[in-house]
C-alpha cells in the first residue's frame, strides 16, 4: 500500500490519467455542483405547486433512500429551527401510522423507481396524505402525475449521488413557498459562492501542492475511513463522506456522531492495535459548536487517535447553516473522487447497487 507523495501529486495533477479512470466523468459533475445548487432552487421556485396545498398539515415526511435520502437529512437539518411541525426522514418501506390526511409526504427518488421509496409514496396515497414528488421521471414521475400530484421535475443522467443539489435543496424552496417554514435567500447566495470559490481550490486544475482535498485523499489512501462530527450538521456531512468513500472510492468507511458516539464507540479503540492501525479518523468541526461539545471532541480526539493511523480534522466554512454543510460536503466529494482515482476505480458505477435492485426486480410480494 506504500505510494510515494510525488506519484499521489502526478496522478492527481494530470487530467489525461483521470480521464481514463473516470469513464462517466463524475468529475465534470463535481464541477458542476455550485452551479447545480442555483438550478435546483430556480427548477423549484417554478415548479407548479397549487397554493394552500398545505392547508391543514400538522406533519412532515420526507421518504428517500441512499443519494436521495440523504438530501432529506440536510434538509433536516438545515431547517429544523425553522420549522413549527414535526419533520422526520424516512428511509425504508413504511411511513409510520399516524400518517394521514393531515400529512405531507415528500418523496424523493432520483430515478424514481427505488422500491422503498415507492412503497412508501403508495402508501401516503392509500391513507389520503398530500404527497409531492421530486424526481427525475420514474414510476414515481408517472404515478404522480396519474394522480394529479405536483411532480417536481429535475434533470435526469446523473448517478442520484452527484444530483445532491436537485435532491436536497428544492425541499427547502418547497417548504418556504407552502409557508411551512422561511428560507433566507441570503444563505443561498452565501453557499453558492462559498462553493465557487471551493472549486477553484479542490478542482482538478489546482495542483496538489495547493490542494486540500487531493492532500486529504493521499493521506487516506489506503486505510479505512472513520468519519466522526457532531449532532446536526456535522454529523449529517460525516454520513454523506461515509456513503461517497463507499459509493465513489469503493472502500468501506464508518461514521459516527457526538455527543453519542461517548456512551458507546469511544472505548471500542482500545484494542485490536493492528487492525485499527488500517483506520483513519476524520473529525468534521463546526467553529459555532457549543463549548461543552467542543471539550467532548477534543477529549476524544486526545483519547483515540492514537488508536489510528492518521486523525484529520476538517472545518466547516461560512456562516449559515447550509453553508457550514455544503462546504464540508463539497471538499468530501472532492477527496472520495481523489481517493477513487488513486485506488485505480471507476468512480461512477454502483454495479453491486445494481443488480440488488435487479434482483429485488424479480422478487413477487413483499
Ligand atoms: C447511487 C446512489 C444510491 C441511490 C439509491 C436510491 O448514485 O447514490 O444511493 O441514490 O440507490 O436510488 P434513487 O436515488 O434513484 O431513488
Amino acid at each position: 500500500m506504500l505510494m510515494a507523495q510525488s506519484s499521489f501529486a502526478d496522478k492527481l495533477d494530470s487530467p489525461s490519467f483521470i480521464r481514463e479512470i473516470d469513464s462517466q466523468n463524475m468529475l465534470s459533475a463535481l464541477e458542476g455542483f455550485p452551479e447545480q445548487c442555483r438550478e435546483a432552487v430556480e427548477i423549484a421556485r417554478k415548479a407548479a405547486i397549487p397554493a394552500g396545498f398545505a392547508r391543514g398539515v400538522s406533519n412532515l415526511f420526507v421518504a428517500g433512500m441512499g443519494g436521495s435520502g440523504i438530501g432529506g437529512d440536510l434538509f433536516r437539518v438545515v431547517i429544523e429551527d425553522e420549522v413549527a411541525l414535526p419533520l422526520q426522514v424516512v428511509k425504508g418501506y413504511r411511513l409510520p401510522g399516524y400518517v394521514g390526511p393531515d400529512s405531507l409526504l415528500i418523496a424523493v427518488s432520483y430515478s424514481g423507481n427505488t422500491e422503498e421509496t415507492l412503497n412508501c409514496f403508495r402508501e401516503a396515497l392509500s391513507r389520503q396524505a398530500k404527497i409531492i414528488c421530486l424526481t427525475s421521471g420514474g414510476k414515481l414521475a408517472a404515478e404522480g402525475e396519474r394522480n394529479n400530484l405536483p411532480v417536481v421535475k429535475i434533470p435526469g443522467g446523473l448517478q442520484p449521488r452527484a444530483a445532491l443539489g436537485y435532491l436536497f435543496l428544492p425541499l427547502l424552496v418547497i417548504l418556504s413557498r407552502l409557508g411551512l417554514a422561511s428560507f433566507d435567500d441570503r444563505q443561498l447566495a452565501e453557499a453558492v459562492a462559498l462553493l465557487n470559490q471551493a472549486k477553484a481550490r479542490f478542482s482538478q486544475r489546482s495542483s496538489f501542492p495547493e490542494n486540500q482535498a487531493k492532500q486529504i485523499a493521499a493521506r487516506l489512501y489506503g486505510k479505512a475511513p472513520v468519519i466522526y462530527g457532531s449532532e446536526g450538521l456535522a454529523g449529517v456531512a460525516a454520513l454523506r463522506w461515509k456513503c461517497q468513500f463507499n459509493e465513489n472510492s469503493k472502500i468501506p468507511a464508518f461514521c459516527h456522531s457526538f455527543p453519542e458516539l461517548n456512551h458507546n464507540e469511544l472505548v471500542g479503540w482500545e484494542k485490536l492495535a493492528n487492525l485499527t492501525k488500517s483506520f483513519s479518523l476524520i473529525l468534521l468541526r463546526d467553529k459555532d459548536e457549543s463549548a461543552r461539545m467542543r471539550t467532548r471532541i477534543e477529549v476524544t480526539k486526545e483519547l483515540i487517535k492514537g488508536a489510528f493511523d492518521e486523525a484529520v480534522e476538517v472545518w466547516a466554512e461560512g456562516r449559515s447553516p447550509l453553508a457550514k454543510t455544503l462546504s464540508l460536503i463539497y471538499l468530501g466529494d472532492y477527496i472520495s473522487f481523489y481517493l477513487a482515482i488513486l485506488n485505480g476505480v471507476d468512480p461512477s458505477p454502483v454495479e453491486k447497487i445494481a443488480f440488488l435492485k435487479e434482483k429485488l426486480a424479480g422478487v413477487e410480494g413483499d
